[in-house]
């Protein structure tokens, strides 16, 4: 089919993709910034950010540039030989997150089962074969293969895949005393995001990560931080948990850090160096030369554009923006959440998230859903308060024209 056109496409996605999705009638064909046009040729503001990764937003000079000449370079060699832009972005993950090692893999998903295995490994190779069992937390998400799954905390994800492998205890999200009571000898770890991301955009009650951090420290358990969604910048510090002065033991990192090019890392403290021996994890194509090189490339952007202070500015721009709007419509959302440029408009009686996304794409705003009922904003770091107010503007609309004296109420909507 010679260059079919969007509704083309469309049909032939609904045709041969696996329905795993759920995506609308639209096929995005190229970006600039946070600017995507589809295949109709109609322009939208993107302040999703394809979930919270795309940092550099799309088609950064910069990131352009370095991607296409490590093509022309080197784009494969797999683990059993040493890369240079690997080792590189290995000592700058250590250098910003205060770790000393880096473990790379291709997903958020599987720098978690590289915590699981991590933790789980360091404490049987150390004898301590009873000591295996996992505390994590309600409505967290940590990924979906099985290994993530088991620590994933939503009934909504596990429903029907398990037996899970077992060993992981879930507890409420902030609730210290159920953690306290949870805990045991043979617990190995604690993992927690500092933000839940997937599940609604909901920050750790302050003191909450310390407090994690002093039990498992008097327990001599592990403290595994989830940064997958909140690291690498996005809350307005490389990590979320280095504003509580938090120090984990390791840390998942993936989203962000490849700006759009799947790359994931581990990086955990010097005393874990050996739980992971030669051929006991691994993955074929983790830490290849084009990953690398587009997370260094991030890397290097966050520094020049001082997108991580950037992202605290912006962020509380932002913060500041939805708060007005909720309280305009303290009816139908509010109040607003979040760390930085990480923000959730929950919607209240019961309106359905999907029922606000399309009409807010039909006006030229892509935003995603967070947990079951809130609107999500996670923009390019690169985003300016200018597009950010332009994408409040037209929350604002969708919003007035949801009002009931408009003839729609929020129960209405949801059909
Ligand atoms: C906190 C967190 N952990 C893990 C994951 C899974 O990452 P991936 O989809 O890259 O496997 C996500 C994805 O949304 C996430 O937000």
């Amino acid at each position: 089919m010679a260059n079919p056109d969007q509704a083309a496409l469309v049909a032939l996605a609904e045709q041969h993709l696996y329905p795993n999705y759920r995506q609308p009638p639209i096929v995005f064909v190229r970006g600039k910034g946070c600017e995507v046009w589809d295949k109709a040729g109609k322009r939208y503001l993107d302040l999703a950010a394809g979930v919270a990764v795309s940092a550099l937003g799309h088609a950064h000079p910069r990131y352009v540039a370095a991607i296409s000449e490590q093509v022309g370079r080197l784009v494969h060699m797999s683990n059993y030989f040493y890369n240079e832009p690997n080792i590189l972005l290995a000592a700058e993950l250590c250098k910003r997150t205060g770790m000393d090692r880096a473990f790379f893999c291709n997903s958020g998903t599987e720098a978690n089962e590289a915590l699981l295995k991590l933790a789980r490994h360091h404490f049987y190779l150390s004898g301590q074969t009873d000591r295996y069992r996992i505390i994590a937390f309600d409505e967290a998400f940590h990924g979906r293969t099985l290994g993530a799954l088991s620590m994933t905390g939503r009934a909504k994800y596990r429903e029907g895949f398990g037996p899970y492998e077992g060993g992981v205890t879930h507890v409420p999200y902030g609730d210290l005393a159920a953690v306290k009571k949870a805990m045991g000898p043979d617990v190995a770890a604690i993992i927690v995001e500092p933000v839940q991301g997937e599940g609604g955009v909901v920050p750790a009650p302050p003191g909450f990560l310390a407090s994690l951090r002093s039990l498992t420290d008097s327990h001599g358990a592990l403290l595994l931080l989830d940064e997958v969604q909140t690291g690498v910048g996005r809350t307005g510090t490389f990590l979320a948990c280095q504003q509580q002065g938090v120090v984990p033991d390791a840390i998942a990192l993936a989203k962000g850090l490849g700006g759009g090019f799947p790359i994931g890392a581990m990086v955990c403290r010097e005393k874990l160096s050996g739980a992971l021996p030669p051929g006991s994890h691994g993955s074929t194509y983790a830490g290849n030369p084009l990953a690398c090189t587009a997370a260094l490339t991030v890397l290097a952007v966050l520094d020049e554009e001082h997108l991580v202070e950037g992202a605290k500015r912006k962020g509380e721009h932002l913060s500041k923006a939805l708060s007005t709007l909720c309280s305009k419509y303290s009816d139908l959302v509010g109040p607003e959440r979040g760390a930085g440029l990480l923000r959730a408009v929950p919607l209240k009686g019961g309106l359905e998230p999907r029922a606000i996304l399309g009409p807010l794409r039909d006006r030229g705003l892509l935003l995603i859903v967070a947990g079951d009922a809130a609107l999500r904003f996670c923009p390019p770091l690169v985003v300016t308060e200018a597009e950010l107010d332009q994408g409040v503007r037209i929350l604002d609309e969708v919003l007035a024209s949801l009002r009931p004296e408009k003839g729609v109420t929020a129960e209405g909507a949801r059909v």
